[in-house]
């Protein structure tokens, strides 16, 4: 492995609560594994995963306080849903932490939660790689096992799948939703159906 993949690989070790770390590395090895799958870069993708839940544990007043100095825009879903800041707040501290300047790579640390439309490869991997790496289970996701194997065998019908659970899941919970995942499933759910 590189020895800028090992670097944050080791900065999040630091950085994360075991479990959440563990997560981490199952998100980047999936990614990993989707990329040689595709012929994408694989090294992208694991830099992508493991610095995609980098601000996950800063608390949402701070969370707030930095974005406003940042001059990120909240939505008002993500006021009221503080989970979903971690992606915007984490694709500002791979730039200005781990010096990430890819485009890509923190857009896709951007949208790992909500998914977006027309997604790129890297994007789509890290939302999926996020929903089925090897430690999640069935319990919030029931039809796990198929959106794994479809994540090797078509990348957008296996977006489709994990949207669609995840907007049920929320929908039973009265959870907010984003608007942006719901265009997500608008998209995927047309693009799907054309083949
Ligand atoms: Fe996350
Ligand atoms: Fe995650």
């Amino acid at each position: 492995m590189n020895q800028f993949v090992e670097q944050i690989e080791e900065q999040m070790k630091q950085l994360l609560p075991a479990k959440r770390y563990v997560h981490t590395v199952g998100v980047a090895y999936m990614a990993a594994s989707l990329a040689m799958c595709y012929g994408e870069n694989v090294e992208k993708s694991m830099i992508a995963g493991l610095l995609h839940d980098n601000a996950k544990y800063i608390p949402f007043e701070e969370a707030l306080k930095e974005c406003n100095k940042a001059g990120i825009l909240i939505s008002e879903c993500e006021r009221n849903s503080p989970m979903l800041l971690h992606g915007k707040l984490g694709a500002y501290y791979a730039r200005t932490k781990y010096g990430i300047c890819d485009d890509e790579i923190l857009s896709s640390i951007i949208f790992h939660t909500t998914g977006k439309p027309a997604m790129t490869f890297l994007e789509k991997n890290i939302f999926l790689s996020d929903y089925i790496e090897v430690h999640r289970t069935q319990n919030t996701r029931p039809t796990l096992d198929v959106i794994r194997t479809t994540a090797f065998q078509d990348l957008d019908l296996a977006v489709y799948y994990a949207l669609d659970n995840t907007l049920q899941f929320l929908k039973r919970n009265n959870r907010l939703i984003d608007g942006m995942s719901i265009d997500a499933l608008e998209y995927y759910k047309v693009k799907v159906s054309k083949g």
